[in-house]
């Protein structure tokens, strides 16, 4: 298990480019399961999580070359086994977005039922409760979901939840729909430029999908899908990630390939303490010259703030000026990085699903557990800003949604070296 040891107090400068989004590649290549004919993308980023996804397109009977450029190339040649096994399943809960084209395609899909995990418990109710309106028979047997339907059918879905729509819920609800009969009204869909951009490589693809990025949308079922070629969005997440970098080292980071339009809730607030962020051509510039000033965020379904920049922002925060509130709506359980911030000498109280945060003048240096993606970011982000050393244990969480981040800050000037641990030091 690697660590990173980071020498915190540099400035970041420079440009970098971001990649492809994580999330929006997820479903996109399980809706490649959906096509006759092979389907090329580009800009899909190299990653643990996507390389776990390309094996299961593979035992799913799915040829897939990945080019070292980013450009993936998956074709479906053999349908006969439609079961996407715990094995997999445990290692990324994503993989649960094979389940609605697998349906819709082969009739017919066995996919183990994700567990929760360190962010919470992470249910998959709204999938099922989505699919079967269109007309599967699911059942459970031995810790898989068994979803059966000779045949979709058209009809209104309401897939709002407790806690707001779902991303991949109706990213397996809509992908299933493009081959249902007739047509398939989606109410409280997610927003998420995630499923915009499924949404478009399905349309690619030859399904007729309208209103897509509103909560309603409307897929008019078609006979058949062809292959399609696509560009995957940019990774709002890394470029949000990468603003904060820039904000909390008091740096001046050139983002290009980002898409300001999807951060929105995020440049917001980054204006609101004093970040400077100037959109220029293809790309934006986020630098920040003082002590920035304290806020409160609350994570939200988009276009609102992104659960999956709360713990970057938290880290940011935490040398602000003032007291800052930050309230997780979306998983109320999301905050195992509030502990690890403390030890670099945050000042954090948490009350429910709310944390204070007391801004004070400097972090300091200090060894750190990483417990998932977004909270080892946070923890990356923190070290830089602290004085002396941290070391971050368990970085493989970082590994499955960042592509060499410890290389790409360096490249920016922060001074990060990867390390791999044993399991005495642990
Ligand atoms: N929910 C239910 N029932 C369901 C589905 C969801 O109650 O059937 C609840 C969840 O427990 C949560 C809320 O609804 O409270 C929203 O969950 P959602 O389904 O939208 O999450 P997801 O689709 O499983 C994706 C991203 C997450 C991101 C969330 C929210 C991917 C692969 N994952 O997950 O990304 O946090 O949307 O935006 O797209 C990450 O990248 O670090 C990450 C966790």
């Amino acid at each position: 298990m690697d660590s990173f040891v980071i020498e915190g107090g540099t400035r970041l400068r420079g440009t970098i480019r971001i990649n492809g989004s994580k999330n929006a590649a997820l479903p996109i290549m399980s809706a490649a399961l959906l096509a006759n004919g092979p389907c090329n993308l580009q800009d899909v980023p190299t990653l643990s999580d996507i390389q776990h996804q390309m094996t299961l397109l593979r035992e799913l009977g799915c040829t897939v070359d990945r080019q070292p450029d980013g450009h993936v190339k998956l074709e479906v040649t053999d349908e006969k086994n439609s079961h996407a096994r715990y094995d997999l399943v445990r290692k990324m809960r994503a993989s649960i977005c094979v389940l609605g084209p697998l349906l819709a395609k082969r009739k017919y899909a066995r996919v183990s039922m994700p567990g929760g995990c360190a962010i919470g418990d992470r249910p998959v109710d709204i999938h099922l409760r989505g699919l079967e309106a269109l007309g599967a028979v699911i059942d459970l047997d031995g810790g898989d979901i068994i979803a059966r339907a000779d045949k979709l059918v058209g009809t209104e879905i309401f897939l709002g939840g407790n806690f707001g729509s779902t991303v991949l819920g109706t990213a397996n609800v809509m992908s299933a729909a493009t081959l249902a009969q007739g047509t398939t009204i989606i109410e409280s869909a997610a927003c998420e430029p995630e499923v915009v951009d499924l949404a478009n490589f399905l349309i690619a693809m030859g399904a007729k999908i309208t209103g897509h990025g509103s909560p309603r949308i409307t897929i008019e079922g078609v006979k058949e899908l062809h292959g399609a070629n696509h560009q995957v969005i940019p990774d709002r997440i890394e470029a949000g990630t990468f603003m904060v970098a820039s904000a909390i080292t008091n740096g001046e980071v050139h983002l290009q390939n980002v898409r300001l339009d999807h951060l929105m809730a995020a440049t917001d607030k980054l204006r609101a303490i004093g970040v400077i962020v100037e959109k220029d051509n293809g790309g934006a510039t986020i630098a920040s010259i003082r002590r920035l000033e304290a806020t409160s965020i609350t994570t939200q379904p988009h276009p609102g703030f992104p659960t999956d920049l709360q713990a970057q922002f938290m880290a940011l925060l935490s040398i602000a000026d003032g007291n800052s509130v930050i309230t997780e709506k979306i998983y109320p359980d999301r905050f195992l990085h509030v502990a690890e911030l403390s030890r670099l000498g945050a000042q954090l109280h948490k009350e429910g699903s709310t944390v204070i945060i007391h801004g004070v003048k400097r972090l300091i240096g200090a060894p750190v557990m990483a417990s998932d993606l977004r909270a080892s970011a946070a923890l990356v982000l923190a070290g830089m800003a602290a004085k002396g050393t941290t070391t971050v244990m368990r970085v493989y969480h970082i590994d499955r949604g960042y592509e060499k981040i410890e290389l790409r800050l360096n490249s920016l000037g922060a001074n990060i070296t990867r390390k791999a641990q044993t399991e005495l030091e642990l």
